[in-house]
């Protein structure tokens, strides 16, 4: 019986893998950072063979790690491949070459395009079909903008020479030995291309956009068959198992298997996903609908929403404004006063998203007095992650009235202050696993399900259970006053 399952995790800023043994303990990781490549004001680029070389050195790490120990490559019963979605990538088949950097989920360049599709009144036709909003966030614009701003593409598409992928599927392509062209299902429904009703590539929208259907990858199933790794590359032939966008990696590695569990991450921004089973729900509070994950033939449907800002406050207060010196101290700070003072901070700094969706605001930091300290304002923007955080789970709750387990990851759910602050403010018990490392081990239980290293969802719940549960404490009338505190100050952001 082999021992391990490796996983790749290719983030926004950094490429890593992670070994997980059979009991879904991470046993090795190692990590890549990779240049951000920003040619104009809001525009994002990744050199796709940064992501490749960096995603490689991490994997090969995790060999020699397993060698140094006196252990063999061929321990690895399977990868398990989770992606920063979204971003954009074009590449010769031929040589491998892409025809331009990938142009990244960030990066703003196709909002003219996006206001015309919206003008038109397009916004149901896409909906309808993706689940998405009509937004540069996506791939669809992106290839677009390809096709329509690099000499030759659209020649070389049409003689059948080309390919797209997101990063999940470049990574296979590469790691096969150019032999397997594919994504799965949650990848796909993040392109704005892919129809989540009928599975396919939506021939309407492709020909709305100029895209030809040659150039796009086959969409299988999340735990599946990718292929086999070429030995030439990382020392061995191992089947590729898993393959899921990372937010879903994240809900999948947090057990969210029943209908209504949600997991929200406190990264960057913050991302929260919801388990609507075999339900697509169509929101009518700003939420996305996507896929969760696709087993079996099957797919299992999410609704997703997007904090912009969530612990990039603290980088701020930490970067900009110098009032910390490291975001560990936030949560002893924000203690050390008994309350916010009558202070919030809307950290509306590339405006909000979900549920206000209003690209047009900006941070705003208000309710001080005289009596006002550093103290304050630390705790007022701990405390506004929070606040956003509820306003995205009352969205999902209103959609579904079915909201179930609230599990949390992500560097800031390892603030005890920030976890019961969140607690409090939901009214709502959270559970913070023991292994924080989310979307690494989704992408693990993905393939280790396929390759039979674990063979029930019940099994992942065993290994799984080790967590800390957050409890409410506070009154409902002293929550309702500080959501009131809170949209009040929301109002103050908008700045049309
Ligand atoms: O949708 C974008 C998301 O997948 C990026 O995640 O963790 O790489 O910033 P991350």
């Amino acid at each position: 019986m082999k021992k391990y399952i490796l996983s790749l995790d290719q983030g926004t800023t950094s490429s890593r893998a992670v070994l997980f043994d059979r009991n879904g303990a991470k046993v090795f990781s190692a990590q890549y950072e990779f240049p951000q490549i920003f040619p104009k004001a809001g525009w994002v680029e990744h050199d796709p063979k940064d992501i490749l070389d960096s995603q490689l050195r991490a994997v090969n790490d995790c060999i020699a790690y397993l060698t140094a120990n006196g252990e063999d490559i061929s321990e690895i019963a399977a990868i398990g491949v989770t992606n920063q979605r979204e971003t954009t990538m074009i590449w010769d088949k031929n040589t491998g070459e892409p025809v331009y950097n990938a142009i990244v989920w960030q990066c703003r360049r196709t909002a003219g395009t996006c206001s015309r599709f919206a003008g038109q009144g397009l916004e149901k036709f896409f909906r309808s079909k993706t689940g998405l909003l009509i937004d540069p966030y996506f791939s669809a614009t992106k290839i677009k903008w390809i096709f329509d701003n690099v000499d030759g593409v659209r020649e070389k598409a049409q003689r059948g020479e080309l390919l797209f992928g997101t990063v999940d599927t470049w990574l296979i392509w590469n790691l096969t030995g150019r032999k397997v062209h594919a994504t799965d299902y949650t990848n796909a429904s993040r392109t704005m291309l892919f129809n989540i009703h009928t599975l396919q590539w939506d021939k309407e929208i492709l020909g709305l956009l100029g895209i030809p259907e040659n150039i796009l990858p086959d969409v299988r199933d999340s735990s599946g068959d990718f292929g086999i790794t070429d030995k030439s590359l990382i020392g061995a032939e191992i089947p590729i198992c898993g393959c899921a966008g990372d937010q879903q990696a994240a809900l999948f590695g947090q057990c969210c298997f029943l209908k209504g569990d949600v997991k929200n991450t406190y990264g960057t921004g913050g991302f929260l996903l919801m388990n609507t089973g075999d339900e697509c729900v169509e929101s009518a509070n700003g939420l996305l609908t996507t896929i969760a994950w696709g087993m079996g033939g099957k797919v299992t449907y999410a609704l997703e929403g997007s904090v912009f800002v969530s612990g990039a406050v603290i980088k701020w207060l930490r970067d900009e404004l110098c009032m910390i010196s490291t975001a560990e101290e936030t949560a002893a700070i924000a203690e050390s006063v008994p309350d916010n003072g009558g202070v919030y901070f809307v950290p509306a700094f590339v405006g909000l998203g979900t549920p206000y969706w209003d690209s047009d605001a900006r941070g705003v930091i208000c309710g001080l007095t005289r009596g006002s300290g550093r103290a304050h304002i630390v705790r007022a923007a701990l405390e506004a992650i929070a606040y956003q955080t509820a306003d995205v789970i009352k969205a999902m709750e209103e959609d579904t009235s079915a909201l179930g387990l609230i599990k949390v990851d992500g560097g800031a759910s390892q603030n005890d202050f920030l976890m019961q602050f969140q607690a409090d403010i939901l009214g709502r018990s959270m559970i913070r696993p023991r292994n924080i490392e989310s979307t690494a081990a989704g992408a693990a239980f993905l393939a280790g399900l396929h390759c039979g290293m674990w063979q029930t969802r019940e099994d992942l719940n065993r290994i799984s259970q080790k967590f800390r549960e957050f409890i409410p404490a506070m009154t409902d009338d002293k929550r309702k006053e500080l959501i009131g505190g809170w949209k009040k100050a929301v109002g103050r952001s908008v700045m049309k």
